[in-house]
């Protein structure tokens, strides 16, 4: 069976919880799709040839889900002959045999518009900044300011949203799941129907 969940969204609203959560009620492989351009940030040098030449191991790596990592994420993720070197890999992936979740920002708009479920997920920035930064306070206590977190969480959304290649936006047949005033388990229970809804008619 092919079957692919695209969900994108702006840093902190819940994407990847919900992507984990439903590969594991589905059994569908999972693909966090900014770890890629997370590692391409991390290699330094060429960004473009650290696309090109990225293997699995890279995505090991440690600290790539810091903070700097992800605007370091964003920068060379605007650059287009980054984004091509790493089309095809997500592609294939969205369409491998057996189903696939796939989270990122252009999921649901150019690398599978085929999907059978796409979700918008977002929450206001505060509400990211919040849930980020108390992620981070649990990791490193005192190690960083509520108030610079939000500053980058914003820096971060009008890089994403403000590029020219793959911009993040909703699909146009995407399903919106604001997760400003709704609970994480209400998120997940919600994208679970959608997608067994999806599932029945397949
Ligand atoms: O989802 P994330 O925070 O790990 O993503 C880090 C950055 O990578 C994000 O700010 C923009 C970029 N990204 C992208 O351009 N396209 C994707 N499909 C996924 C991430």
């Amino acid at each position: 069976m092919i079957f692919t969940v695209a969900i994108d969204g702006p840093a902190a609203a819940g994407k990847g919880t919900i992507s984990r959560r439903l590969a594991a009620q589905f059994g569908f492989a999972h693909l966090d799709t900014g770890l890629l351009y997370r590692a391409v940030g991390a290699m330094g040098g060429d960004p473009v040839a650290a696309a090109q030449a990225l293997s699995p191991a890279d995505l090991d790596r440690p600290g790539l889900r810091s903070l700097e990592a992800g605007q370091a994420a964003s920068r060379v993720a605007a650059i287009p002959e980054v984004r091509a070197a790493l089309v095809a890999f997500q592609r294939r992936f969205a369409r491998r045999e057996g189903g696939a979740v796939l989270d990122g920002r252009d999921i649901g708009t150019v690398i599978s518009p085929e999907a059978e479920v796409k979700l918008f997920v977002t929450a206001s920035a505060e509400v990211r900044a919040r849930r980020r930064f108390d992620e981070l306070e649990a990791a490193a206590p005192g190690a960083q300011d509520y108030d610079t977190v939000l500053a980058q969480t914003r820096e971060r959304d009008a890089r994403d949203m403000g590029r020219a290649d793959a911009p993040l936006r909703p699909a146009e047949d995407a399903v919106m799941l604001d997760t400003t005033d709704l609970s994480i388990e209400a998120a997940v229970t919600r994208a679970c129907d959608l997608v067994a809804d999806a599932l029945a008619r397949a």
